[in-house]
């Protein structure tokens, strides 16, 4: 959700803010623009729709050349996306030109106060107001710096805003509220981004920044303030992936290189867990073994496929450590009231670090006195900054909007958060936590096994882009895979799905089935008798009805291919750790389909990769 990168330095400005957003578009867009610093003035283009829109202009009219500058890549909120409306936008004398990410909740009363002082504003964005504010802070005689100081008082909301001024070339100014903001540190240059992808090509030093933060970064160093000026400090960090981590591989999409990296991510996600003598350590845990011991309940929050996460969470924690859980969307949690207190933790899960219903969610836990624990893939991003504690994800940077494996590793890692539970509270034997451990680290194995079948799954959706609507049925740990393959399919091929729990069926959705609906069922595994049984009458109900049934069975379950017009074999692995493989099939066939479809699996249209505004 809006792409922001600044640059200061001796390289062509234009160029590093132009490849800075490329490799931000993954977070989803809809008009881009730059601002560049020269000779005393500010030179502007800003094109709606994609950034090859933006550089198409640039190439018909060369921008001239300039050593500091800003871009952006919007995604509308208060207006649509016109050139207009894009980003970066100035002040009443072009003096000040600024870009913005989050939402200025006070813009009406500001934006009335303006134009009552006579200001012409010629877009409908709440950003223009700031730029004029900005720069009517300038011209009374601060510098650029102490001008977002003030401004940033009166503002209200979440926000990421970075500026530059005509008449202060060599200044980059930025602040952060509730918004992400990076800087990259370079050697006699620095940058600026939403994340560190827009400037990785140029270093892997970062400063991650503290909130209510004002950055100032000149080719000779950064200065961080809070916004009445007071000095701050940022904390520097080294990125532990480099550019090529950032690239498709060979891939025609993020999302399906991103699919075939998980038995890696998997596995990475499981190094440097267990202790000499076999014990489960969880580095950043910071919570200590009598706090773990205290907590009588367990709530997750999180938006999504890390709901969906959320939901498989549930039942392994149940099941290993006799804690009741309840899992909530973060958009909803703190409207309901929750009951909590100390001795309640809630575990947020996030992919980004950086979703704005969750980080409200865990702000409202934290004022209940409730701890909470972090699952993240994104070092230094807000969310894990926020929480008592934090167990990091090691997928690697997820490009593609569609999440993949950033869900199989938010899944490995609440696996490790519940059996480190069952281990201090006791409510597993060591052996039996060594024994899932070890279920756990074949898992990759067993995904690559899958991964080397994915012809298969993919003649399928090629045979299904006709689809107007097509069903997922799980049971247990297979209802939230139910779940996500369908969001897969919506976000993706923007086609009609559902996931339903089997069980329900004939209570509401059995009135959907119709002749040859396609019908994607994950089997649970024969092990789980009842539940496997009661998946086959699912499955036989539908099929009695016309639908056309896609099964995921595991291997040697001989069942169901009798009722089963498409069968995926799934290796054989235990009911709680099946989502980690039964995902895999429906992540391809989305992808697939949504390819044969036409469409960009990597950006869907009205998505956002991080989404930053509640
Ligand atoms: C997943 O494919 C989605 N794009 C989306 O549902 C995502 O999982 C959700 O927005 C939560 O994001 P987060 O994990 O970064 O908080």
């Amino acid at each position: 959700m809006c792409g922001i990168v600044g640059y200061v330095g001796p390289k062509s400005a234009q160029e590093v803010v132009v490849e800075g957003l490329r490799r931000l578009e993954y977070r989803g867009y809809d008009s881009a623009g730059v601002a560049l610093v020269v000779d005393g003035a500010l030179v502007v283009d800003k094109k709606a729709g994609k950034l090859a829109n933006l550089e198409k202009a640039i190439a018909e009219t060369p921008l001239p050349a300039a050593t500091t500058g800003i871009g952006h890549t919007r995604w509308a909120t208060h207006g649509p996306p016109t050139d207009a409306n894009a980003h970066p936008h100035l002040g009443e004398s072009r003096r000040v030109a600024l870009v913005h990410n989050g939402i200025i909740e006070n813009f009406d009363a500001l934006r009335t106060q303006l134009e009552a002082d006579g200001h012409q504003l010629v877009s409908d964005t709440d950003t223009e107001i700031v730029a004029h504010l900005v720069e009517l802070q300038v011209r009374s005689g601060v510098d650029l710096t102490e001008a977002m100081q003030r401004v940033c008082q009166v503002l209200e909301g979440a926000f990421t805003l970075v500026a530059v001024d005509a008449e202060d070339p060599d200044r980059v100014v930025a602040a952060r509220r509730n918004s992400p903001l990076v800087v990259g540190l370079g050697e006699g240059e620095n940058f600026l981004g939403s994340d560190v992808a827009a400037f990785i090509e140029h270093t892997r030093e970062a400063l991650e920044l503290g909130q209510d933060t004002v950055v100032t970064i000149t080719a000779a160093g950064v200065e961080v303030t809070d916004f009445h000026g007071v000095p701050q400090e940022g904390v520097r960090y080294h990125v532990d992936w480099d550019l090529s981590a950032a690239e498709k591989d060979g891939h025609d999409w993020f999302m399906r290189k991103e699919i075939f990296e998980q038995p890696r991510a998997v596995a990475d996600s499981l190094l440097g867990r267990r202790t000499r003598t076999g014990a489960l350590q969880l580095d950043e845990m910071r919570l200590s073994d009598q706090e773990i011991r205290d907590i009588d309940k367990i709530i997750i929050i999180a938006a999504g496929t890390s709901f969906y996460a959320g939901m498989v969470a549930k039942y392994a924690i149940e099941h290993w450590c006799r804690v009741p859980v309840e899992v909530e969307l973060s958009s909803e949690f703190r409207y309901r009231d929750p009951i909590l207190d100390f001795s309640t933790l809630v575990v947020a899960i996030s992919q980004s670090g950086e979703t704005a219903d969750t980080l409200q969610a865990i702000r409202h836990a934290r004022t209940q006195r409730s701890k909470v624990l972090a699952i993240c893939n994104t070092n230094g991003s807000t969310i894990p900054r926020e929480s008592d504690a934090v167990i990091y994800t090691h997928a690697g940077p997820e490009i593609g909007v569609a999440s993949t494996k950033g869900f199989l590793t938010q899944l490995v890692a609440t696996y490790l958060l519940a059996l480190y539970i069952a281990q201090v509270k006791g409510t597993r034997y060591g052996d039996e936590i060594a024994e899932v451990m070890h279920q756990l680290e074949a898992i990759p194995a067993q995904i690559e096994e899958l991964l080397g079948r994915s012809e298969e799954v993919y003649e399928l959706a090629r045979a299904h882009v006709k689809a107007t609507s097509v069903l997922f049925l799980g049971r247990h740990a297979g209802y939230p895979v139910a779940l996500e393959g369908a969001l897969k399919l919506k976000e993706i091929a923007y086609l009609h799905a559902e996931g339903f729990a089997a069980g329900e069926l004939k209570h509401g959705p059995i009135a959907l089935i119709t002749d040859g609906l396609p019908v994607l069922c994950v089997v649970p595994p024969q092990g789980r008798d009842q539940l496997h049984s009661k998946m086959l009458s699912g499955i036989q109900e539908v099929r009695a009805r016309g639908a056309l049934t896609i099964c995921l069975a595991e291997e040697g379950d001989e069942a169901i291919p009798r009722y089963a017009d498409h069968l995926i074999r799934l290796p054989k692995v235990p009911v709680l750790l099946q989502p980690l493989v039964a995902t895999v099939p429906l992540q391809l066939f989305a992808c697939e389909l949504a390819t044969g479809l036409g469409h960009d699996v990597d950006q869907p249209r009205n998505l956002a990769k991080s989404v930053t505004v509640e």
